[in-house]
C-alpha cells in the first residue's frame, strides 16, 4: 500500500499544478526513477536473503516487482500522453532512438514477469522454468539503467551508481547461488 504513495503525491501535485514549468517531463522523470529504484530493490531481495539468511526480503520481492511494473506502465502512459497517443510516432521513436529502444524493451520484458507473478503461474510453468523466466528481470533492469544512462545529458554519476549496484547484486547472486539439484544437496527456496 505504501508503494502507492508516490503515485498519489504525483497525481495530487499534477492536479494542484505543482509539477513546475514542464509537468509532463517532471512526471516522466519521477516515474522513471521510481521504476528503476523499485526494480533494483526487488532484485536486491534474493542476494540479501542469500547473504543474511533473512526470509522477509523474499516475502516483499513480488510486491516490489509488481510496483515497479505499475510505475513503468505509468511512465510509459505519460510518454504516450506527451506524444498524443500517436503510435506511429512512438514506433519511430522506439526504432530510431536507442534511448527509447532500451526503455521500451525493458518494459516489454517486465510484462511476462508481471503476468506470471501468481503462485498458480509458478505451478503451471514448473519451478525451474519459472525461475529461468524471472531471470529476465536482470535484463530488464540493465536495460532500464542503460536507458537512464543514455537519457541523462550531463552528469552520468547516478546512472553509473545504479549500474554498479546492479552488477554487485548480480555478482552476489552468481557467487552465492545455491548448489544445483541432483548434486545431493537441497532445492533452492522459492523465488530464487
Ligand atoms: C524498465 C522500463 C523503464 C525504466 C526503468 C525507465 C527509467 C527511466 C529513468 C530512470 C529516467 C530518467 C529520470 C531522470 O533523468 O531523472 C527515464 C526517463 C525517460 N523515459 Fe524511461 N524508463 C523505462 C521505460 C520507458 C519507456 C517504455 C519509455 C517510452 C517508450 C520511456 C521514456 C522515457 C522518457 C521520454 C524519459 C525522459 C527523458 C527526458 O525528458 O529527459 N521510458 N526513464
Amino acid at each position: 500500500m505504501g508503494g502507492l504513495i508516490p503515485a498519489a503525491v504525483l497525481i495530487a501535485d499534477a492536479l494542484t499544478g505543482q509539477l513546475g514549468a514542464n509537468p509532463i517531463q517532471r512526471a516522466t522523470l519521477q516515474t522513471g526513477l521510481l521504476t528503476l529504484a523499485l526494480l533494483v530493490l526487488s532484485l536486491a531481495c534474493t542476494p540479501l536473503r542469500l547473504l543474511t539468511g533473512w526470509t522477509w526480503p523474499a516475502r516483499i520481492r513480488k510486491t516490489l516487482g509488481l510496483l515497479a511494473f505499475g510505475y513503468a506502465a505509468l511512465h510509459f502512459l505519460i510518454y504516450l500522453l506527451d506524444h498524443s497517443f500517436d503510435l506511429t510516432l512512438m514506433t519511430e521513436d522506439v526504432l530510431e532512438r536507442p534511448f527509447i529502444t532500451a526503455g521500451f524493451t525493458g518494459l516489454l520484458l517486465l510484462v511476462p514477469l508481471a503476468l506470471t507473478s501468481t503462485p498458480r503461474a509458478v505451478k503451471r510453468l514448473g519451478f525451474q522454468r519459472w525461475t529461468r523466466l524471472h531471470q529476465l528481470a536482470y535484463v530488464a533492469v540493465s536495460l532500464g539503467a542503460l536507458h537512464y544512462y543514455w537519457g541523462v545529458k550531463k552528469d552520468h554519476t547516478q546512472p553509473l551508481i545504479y549500474a554498479a549496484v546492479i552488477a554487485v547484486l548480480f555478482a552476489v547472486r552468481l557467487l552465492k547461488r545455491p548448489p544445483a539439484r541432483g548434486a545431493g544437496r537441497s532445492r533452492p527456496a522459492r523465488g530464487d
